[in-house]
């Protein structure tokens, strides 16, 4: 193993300084959203960076461990050792430096054949260890490296008391999900990765913060949607710039699956304080679909303003956008809970708090936020056979949808968020222009329910009036013990949704969904016509007589045998079948109900069709470029420093999820 000299006291003295004092160091500038900074482990000892360089298309760690053994450090697509891509380094008593690049196998890693990590400097001072490091995205090592993608990796790390030892007896270990190349737009202070948040809890003299806490005693039902109602702490315009939230308790969080926060728009004429002072007094109710006319008058709270949900990080506006806040005067937003009671817990009482931070400094550009996705519930789009690892659902906003919704110089996508419930496994957001797949505006092949995250686009996306857009998941029911999955609230059913934060804002349009309601597509497993059961809160087949007041969840499980010709059909139609949607256009006055829209189809003279669209079949769909990156003359199980690298552009034909 070559040797690397031991690193100067300069370098461990500007450590020692940010060990001792975080507030000194900073690890993310507002230049550069692409250096990142986490504390990986609970008690502080394994301290990760890492800097993500698009030119050269490589990422560089430093990490910087409480021992004076060895390293481990790996990426691992969801988690587990088998098939994970790991280096193990260190420096040696003798001072010397070793670093191999491994596969993670069984229980002790084995070395890859080709050596494609490079260590770039390593040092151990008193009882730490710091090493840096560097690697292609694609190392071109297929079999034993994991290419760092848009997808969604855990960092898997680990440390050793000694260096002769590198055996994984895994005391210290453990793995932290990550979108490793993704910029990350949130305010050190306000990073739980980073120790010592919350003691700054202002950004600057111009920000605020407009807390919406609530406390909720949840009865014992395996889901409830809860709306409360809050009041802007201001009447006059701000923007705001971003969002947190505060849970006292893992408890808390535990149960609470997601907040939906949208503005309320009041009638012309109307005193919004009389429409929504009664509802902060009574501390709200349940709720499900907000536009239906209902004595909370939630149906005039129509504007999606901001979703976060499961471990969602802070969520922070690129600098040039702002979302307003009171920009008319006194304003209430509502502010919907899905509260998650799968043991019918009693006696749950939920606390937590939802922060959004607001500045008296106007930014230059008005953020507004769509929804966009399959209907759920009321409709049958989706439908999910057990024992599928691999089955797509679509949702779509239609040309003609699109063509209403936006203005002629469209509008710019700058942050998206994918969202299905436990059984996704990979959600992607298709863009399509005439005859052009465009580049995915983002994708997850590794989908994680348990790590959802407001993502901030690398480029800017502007959308254009008459573009097609298109959100995939793929879902996995191998462990559902025998049950199909349908759509539905529980997130034991499913979604397919993806929510676009945008500039410039409009109001009129606050979603587009689809649905598919072509003949034959119900058909195919022996049911004519459905219909949503409020009371239930299910879909109940209406005909044929002989299955009329069955579930669909428990028709589509106990009563389709689900053949695979079935399955593929299914399948086939789910993707290809024409699909209807749904783009209304809102005024205070008149937001389309639930059922209307399910029912009426088109309204005269509101603007309210729903275009029909299908993915297209026809074509070229968007190949991302080969990424892969090669080491020159490489030598198995040796590190070498300074090596050139070529880029060896090279079409890696379809890997795991792609194609759809
Ligand atoms: C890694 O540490 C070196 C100093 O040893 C520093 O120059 C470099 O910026 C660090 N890189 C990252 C990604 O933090
Ligand atoms: C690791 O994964 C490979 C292929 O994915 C499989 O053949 C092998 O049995 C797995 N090994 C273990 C220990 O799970
Ligand atoms: C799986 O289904 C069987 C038969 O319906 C049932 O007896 C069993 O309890 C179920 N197991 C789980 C883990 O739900
Ligand atoms: C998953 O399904 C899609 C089609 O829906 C296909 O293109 C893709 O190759 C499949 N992926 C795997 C890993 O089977």
């Amino acid at each position: 193993m070559e040797g690397i000299s031991v690193r100067t006291f300069i370098t461990f003295g500007f450590l020692l300084i940010c060990f001792f004092n975080w507030a000194t160091c900073d690890y993310r500038t507002e230049e550069n959203p692409y250096k990142h900074f986490a504390q990986v482990d609970p008690e502080g000892n394994y301290i990760l960076e890492w800097i993500v360089n698009w030119d050269t298309k490589r990422v560089t760690f430093n990490v910087t461990v409480a021992t004076n053994g060895y390293i481990g450090f790996g990426l691992s697509r969801r988690g587990q050792m088998n098939g994970s891509d790991i280096v193990i380094g260190g420096v040696n008593r003798n001072g010397r430096s070793y670093f191999t690049d491994c596969h993670g196998t069984g229980e002790i890693p084995e070395i890859d054949d080709s050596q494609d990590w490079s260590l770039l400097d390593a040092w151990e001072r008193g009882s730490r260890t710091f090493l840096s490091f560097s690697r292609p995205f694609d190392t071109c090592d297929d079999e034993q490296d994991v290419p760092i993608t848009d997808d969604l990796l855990q960092v898997i790390w680990t440390y050793g008391e000694t260096d002769d030892e590198i055996q994984y007896h895994f005391q210290n270990r453990g793995a932290m999900p990550v979108y490793l190349l993704d910029p990350d737009l949130v305010p050190r202070s306000l990073d739980p990765r980073v120790p010592n948040n919350g003691q700054q809890p202002l950004l600057d003299d111009s920000t605020r913060i407009f807390e919406m806490t609530t406390t909720r005693d949840v009865p014992a039902q395996d889901t409830m949607y809860w709306c409360s109602f809050h009041k802007a702490p201001t009447t006059s315009k701000h923007h705001i710039i971003g969002f947190d939230t505060l849970f006292p308790t893992e408890k808390d969080e535990t149960h609470v699956h997601h907040l939906v926060i949208y503005r309320c728009h009041p009638p012309p004429g109307v005193n919004p304080a009389s429409l929504f002072e009664p509802q902060i007094a009574s501390g709200g109710g349940e709720c499900y679909f907000i536009r239906d006319p209902n004595p909370m008058n939630t149906q005039y709270c129509t504007e999606d303003v901001f979703l976060w949900a499961v471990k969602g990080r802070p969520t922070f506006f690129p600098e040039h956008v702002g979302m307003p806040l009171s920009a008319n005067g006194p304003e209430y937003y509502l502010l919907q809970t899905h509260y998650d009671n799968p043991n019918l817990e009693s006696n749950l009482r939920i606390t937590f708090s939802l922060q959004a931070y607001y500045s008296s400094v106007i930014r230059p550009n008005e953020a507004g936020m769509i929804t966009l996705g399959t209907i759920t519930p009321g409709s049958t789009s989706i439908i999910v056979p057990p024992g599928e690892t691999n089955h797509t659902i679509m949702g779509m906003c239609a040309p003609g949808c699109t063509d209403q919704m936006f203005p002629e110089e469209g509008i710019t996508v700058f942050a998206s968020l994918l969202h299905t419930h436990i059984r996704g496994r990979g959600a992607r957001y298709h863009h399509f222009r005439g005859n052009t797949e465009l580049p995915w505006i983002l994708t997850d092949e590794n989908y994680d329910f348990n790590y959802q995250q407001y993502r901030v686009l690398r480029e800017e996306r502007k959308v254009l009036p008459g573009d097609l857009l298109v959100n995939s998941c793929t879902y996995d029911t191998t462990d559902t013990n025998g049950t199909a999955v349908i759509g539905g609230f529980s997130t034991r059913q499913e979604m397919c949704t993806a929510f676009l934060w945008y500039y410039t804002r409009s109001n009129s349009h606050a979603f587009c969904r689809s649905e598919l309601k072509s003949d034959g597509y119900l058909n195919l497993v022996g049911v004519r016509t459905t219909q949503w059961n409020q009371e239930r809160r299910a879909m109940v087949i209406t005909s044929p007589a002989r299955y009329s007041g069955i579930s669909m969840a428990d028709y589509t499980t106990n009563y389709v045998d689900w053949t695979v010709e079935m399955r593929e059909e299914l399948q086939r139609r789910q993707i290809y079948d024409p699909q209807s949607s749904q783009c209304p256009r809102f005024t205070p006055d008149d937001v389309p109900t639930e059922s209307q829209l399910s029912t009426e189809g088109a309204r005269e003279g509101t603007g309210n069709q729903q275009p029909m669209s299908s993915f297209p079949s026809k074509v070229r769909l968007y190949q991302p470029s080969s990424q892969c990156v090669r080491r020159r003359n490489q030598i198995g199980g040796q590190q070498q420093r300074g090596k050139t690298i070529r880029e060896k552009e090279r079409s890696k034909g379809r890997r795991g999820w792609s194609g759809i």
